[in-house]
């Protein structure tokens, strides 16, 4: 086990819901106590030197990706050239991603440079259909190929990539899923992810093991040629408790633990005490927004400057709970602009409209080059992502 304390689902921040009190940053910080470590300099550096003609991730840099589990073991294998595969997903409850999304799997598709391997991407149309009452199963499988061309605008490596929907690999998993379930008691679940009894949808607490499964690289034996090989996950720090589970029983499976790189959330347009969330509309910038409604929703963005003109020239934004300056931390790619944007906005010479300015040209040309990449994406290109077929590693 990596650590004995029960994991705490009071925190801000638990699979299946993401929320602080009104007015403050989300704690992040919870996740410490459960065995994952913060990712230090030493380790940047390490990340650094791995490909010099590739820069360090901004999302690196400023702490975005702050956490890790067993990080500094996937570099030493990729150090003596020994094969580890990269697993993440996406539960679409829209038919489209959003901002916070794009960040996630454009980091991914960074690491699979960087590290030149595999990635499988899950979607888990099972899950959304079993935790959205609103969402019929036809929705979600739909929602699911919607979403499953979004990722693959975000430029994964066709020859490199496998996309599976649970609802069509099942079978594939299925040997994988029943051990795990067989090492998981109801009540670890149950206090793992807080489920209550009444009402809670036996789907539900039976859900686990589905995300966990492909941590194990026997459920892609035809992709891996039957290598028992290590994963690495990319995810907010949300999905951190499926994967604490899996290091968890990986010895009773006798198979290699995962390996986990957190990231901290794209804040919600309503305040940075939740996340950007695809269910709550008031909350989030769709990939599939028109140029009107990204202006719309960036002018609406809760300010870290209150007061008139004239006190804001006297005391400077809050840019801690500034959402716009906050997404320019995830979107902006230069330090040095971004630098200047930050002593400017908190000595109050630069005001809230003129940051959300700048904000807006970056996410229009963002959201306009992923609508242009996304165009490309045809059945033909969906079909290649999802075949099942030998992967190089
Ligand atoms: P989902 O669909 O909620 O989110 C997909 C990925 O995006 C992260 N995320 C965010 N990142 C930054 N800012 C945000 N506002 C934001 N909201 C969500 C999530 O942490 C996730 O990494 N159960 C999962 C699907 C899944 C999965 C996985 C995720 C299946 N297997 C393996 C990660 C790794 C889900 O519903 O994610």
């Amino acid at each position: 086990m990596d650590s004995k304390v029960e994991y705490k689902t009071t925190s801000d921040i638990t699979a299946y819901k993401v929320s602080g009190d009104k007015g403050k940053a989300l704690n992040y910080d919870n996740i410490f106590q459960f065995g994952a470590e913060s990712i230090s300099t030493d380790l940047l550096e390490k990340i650094r030197n791995i490909r010099k003609d590739l820069p360090l991730h901004p999302l690196l840099s400023r702490q975005i990706v702050y956490a890790h589990r067993d990080l500094e073991k996937m570099l030493h294998l990729h150090s003596i050239g020994k094969p580890f595969y990269i697993y993440t997903g996406r539960g679409a409850s829209s038919k489209s991603l959003h901002l916070g999304h794009l960040n996630v799997f454009s980091f991914t598709k960074y690491l699979q440079d960087l590290f030149d391997t595999t990635v499988v991407i899950q979607m888990t149309d099972d899950e959304k259909f079993l935790f959205n009452d609103k969402l019929s199963l036809d929705q979600c499988k739909s929602y699911a190929i919607e979403n499953i061309k979004d990722i693959i605008a975000c430029g994964f490596n066709p020859k490199k990539t496998f996309i599976f929907q649970n609802t069509e690999y099942m079978g594939e998993m299925y040997s994988t899923v029943l051990q795990v379930q067989k090492c998981l008691p109801f009540n670890q679940i149950k206090s793992a992810f807080g489920f209550e009894l009444d009402g809670c949808n036996i789907g539900k607490v039976s859900y686990p093991p589905l995300q966990i499964a492909p941590c194990f690289s026997q459920c892609f034996s035809t992709q891996f040629n039957n290598q028992v090989m290590p994963c690495l996950i990319p995810c907010a720090v949300d999905q951190d408790v499926f994967f604490k589970l899996s290091r968890d029983i990986a010895h009773k499976l006798k198979l290699p633990k995962p390996s986990v790189i957190h990231s901290k959330f794209l804040p919600s347009l309503l305040g940075v005490h939740e996340k950007m969330s695809a269910s709550d509309e008031k909350s989030v910038i769709f990939m599939t927004d028109t140029p009107s409604q990204i202006i719309k929703k960036i002018k609406s963005a809760m300010s870290g400057s209150t007061g008139t003109l004239e006190q804001h020239r006297k005391t400077g934004a809050n840019l801690d709970l500034d959402v716009a300056f906050q997404y320019l931390r995830f979107v902006e790619p230069d330090d040095e602009k971004l630098n200047n944007i930050a002593d400017t906005y908190k000595k109050g010479t630069l005001t809230s409209p003129e940051v959300k300015k700048i904000l807006t040209d970056i996410v229009l040309k963002i959201v306009v080059d992923f609508q242009l990449a996304r165009a490309q994406v045809i059945d033909e290109v969906v079909a290649q992502f999802k075949c099942i077929r030998n992967l190089p590693y």
